[in-house]
């Protein structure tokens, strides 16, 4: 067997594609010692995985794991909010929570939001018209979708910040390992404070409904039966976390690939159809999400190896994404893929991802009025991007650029 690539090292973050096709070629379904579990480095076996009932999300402890012993006080409260989490249940349970979300995500009630999105990528590009440079990530894409989750969670303008730091918090507690005991000093009053915010939003809402995002939320399922407030508030933390964390690195990695690849851009100005398109490769290029776990809870084969009850599994979404057998050329950033729309980013199988067309819909918005807005758009020559120092993710802290105006 091969030595590991290490996929942790700083210097892969961010173009960690050259390991994934070592792996892949070598050992497929790979056990790491470094993440001391499975990792599948193949687009068909991330599939199989996540559509297997012997693969389940209940994977809670593997985060109690993390925690430092010191601080499991300070947690017992989070966890308590994260065991109601859609994202960490299996089989009825999770069937339950998730019909919660059908009507607020449903494709309807994405096109009634298209004007609110439209009118955040507006104001956001309106305090950045007028300078000769800015940083893209930090000042468009990281504000962008909390922005967007703001107004569908109906919070007022002047609570827009709370927003950004409630769903930092739940990110820093969710996607370090270990995880750092500041991060767990901060995530119960995180929790309180946003379940006492949106209390007040959802007494208000329960009173007057307006037939919005929120109002569905509170609503739940087809039934109408009224949610219990500790699962409403759960469903917000987890929304929080899946909305942001990923969407904003959508739109930092589209902006980096599309000034990378002049020609494509050029190519999607002359063709409005095609931002659509170009959204769909840039998830398969550079997906936000590159690993999902599961916890292996019946035995089972897979690509040869026997993998036994306890074990943990890394469905590596990135490394699929650029499996020749699926994505012929695969290094090719490339608007004429006619199959870039089987890519993984957003999983696959039972928990596949609730709010994709959402996400699209903010991808498709934020990059075409970025660019339409500034067409000479380039990446500042005197600093350097810098990626997100994270392998679970990919996207950037800071994507510098210059207007060219
Ligand atoms: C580019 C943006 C996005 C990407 C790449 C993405 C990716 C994913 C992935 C990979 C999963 C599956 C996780 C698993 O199987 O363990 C997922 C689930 C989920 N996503 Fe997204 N997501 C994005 C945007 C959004 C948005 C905008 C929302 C809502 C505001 C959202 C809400 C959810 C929820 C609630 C789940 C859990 C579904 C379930 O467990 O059944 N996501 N997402």
């Amino acid at each position: 067997m091969a030595s590991e690539p290490d996929l942790n090292a700083p210097a892969v973050h961010g173009n960690p594609f050259e390991a994934y096709r070592q792996l892949r070629e070598s050992d497929p379904v790979h056990w790491s010692d470094a993440f001391k579990g499975w990792c599948l480095y193949r687009h068909a076996d991330v599939q199989t995985a996540l559509g297997h009932p012997a693969f389940s999300s209940k994977r809670l402890d593997t985060f109690r794991r993390l925690t430092p012993p010191d601080r499991a006080a300070q947690v017992a409260e989070a966890f308590e909010t994260l065991e109601r989490w859609v994202l960490f249940q299996d089989g009825e349970a999770h069937h339950r929570q998730r019909r919660l979300f059908g009507h607020g995500f449903a494709p309807g009630a994405i096109r009634l939001m298209l004007p609110k999105i439209e009118a955040v990528a507006d104001e956001l590009i309106r305090g950045l018209a007028t300078r000769p440079g800015f940083d893209a990530a930090a000042e468009f894409a990281i504000p962008f979708p909390v922005t967007v989750i703001a107004d569908l969670f109906a919070v007022e303008s002047g609570d827009r910040l709370r927003v950004q730091h409630w769903s930092d918090d739940i990110a820093t507690f969710l996607t370090s390992i270990p995880i750092p005991a500041e991060a767990c000093d901060r995530i119960g009053p995180t929790l309180r404070d946003l379940a006492s915010t949106m209390a007040a939003v959802v007494a208000e809402r329960r009173r007057h409904p307006r037939g919005e995002f929120i109002d569905e939320l509170i609503r739940a399922g087809e039934d109408g039966t009224v949610l219990e407030t500790a699962d409403l508030m759960a469903n917000f933390s987890v929304l929080l976390l899946a909305g942001n964390e990923t969407t904003r690195n959508l739109i930092g990695n589209g902006i980096h690939l599309l000034l990378q690849h002049p020609d494509v851009l050029e190519q999607v100005r002359g063709d409005e159809g095609l931002w659509d398109h170009v959204v769909l490769e840039i998830l398969r290029y550079r997906s936000p999400i590159q690993m999902i776990s599961r916890l292996v809870v019946e035995e089972v084969e897979l690509g040869g190896k026997r993998m036994k009850p306890g074990d943990q599994v890394f469905c590596m979404l990135g490394a699929a994404n650029h499996d020749p057998e699926v994505f012929p050329d695969p290094e090719r950033f490339d608007l004429r893929r006619a199959n870039a729309s089987d890519h993984l980013a957003f999983g696959a199988g039972p928990h596949f991802c609730v709010g994709y067309a959402l996400a699209l819909a903010e991808g498709r918005i934020a990059l075409r009025r970025l660019f339409e807005t500034f067409p000479g758009l380039r990446a500042d020559p005197a600093r350097p991007a810098e990626f997100l120092p994270i392998t679970r993710l990919m996207g950037f802290t800071h994507l510098p650029v210059v207007t060219g105006a």
